[in-house]
């Protein structure tokens, strides 16, 4: 059945003008665009919204790279669309990411990764609430 999944687009893909890019990559992957924000966020926004991660080496890193500049939020709607995302985007690490997959195209580090992509239904639905209301969100 289809499902949701959420992602950001980070702050360095945006800097380095990829958004249009890594959004085409996403369209031609099948995933349908439900919802999306250019925002950004503040240091405790970040580390709210990253709080799973708290206290983890790279915590503090994360949350300054997350709120130093513009990010792309968005719901995005596909056949099995978590995990189909998830393989699209590629490992965490952009050095073990799959040739062709979004991070190791455009990934410059770790914590620099171009996109970020739920891992679950629970937090789909939690990292979308983070950022979206109902009535931006189009059923
Ligand atoms: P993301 O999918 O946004 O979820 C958490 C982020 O933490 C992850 O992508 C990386 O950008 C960042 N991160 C930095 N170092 C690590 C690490 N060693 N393991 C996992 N995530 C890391």
């Amino acid at each position: 059945a289809k499902n949701m999944t959420f992602t950001i687009i980070k702050p360095t893909a945006i800097k380095n003008n990829n958004a249009g890019a890594i959004l085409k990559m996403i369209n031609d992957a099948g995933f349908v665009i439900k919802a999306m924000k250019f925002t950004r966020i503040s240091k405790t926004q970040a580390g709210a919204f990253y709080a799973v991660h708290k206290g983890k080496p790279f915590y503090k890193e994360l949350i300054r790279f997350m709120s130093s500049g513009p990010i792309i939020a968005a719901i995005l709607e596909k056949e099995n669309a978590i995990e189909d995302f998830r393989e699209l985007i590629g490992a965490t690490n952009p050095d073990k990411a799959k040739e062709g997959t979004v991070r190791k195209i455009f990934a410059c580090s770790v914590t620099e990764n171009a996109v970020h992509g739920s891992d679950s239904v629970e937090n789909v639905r939690i990292e979308a609430d983070f950022f979206f209301n109902q009535l931006e969100i189009y059923y």
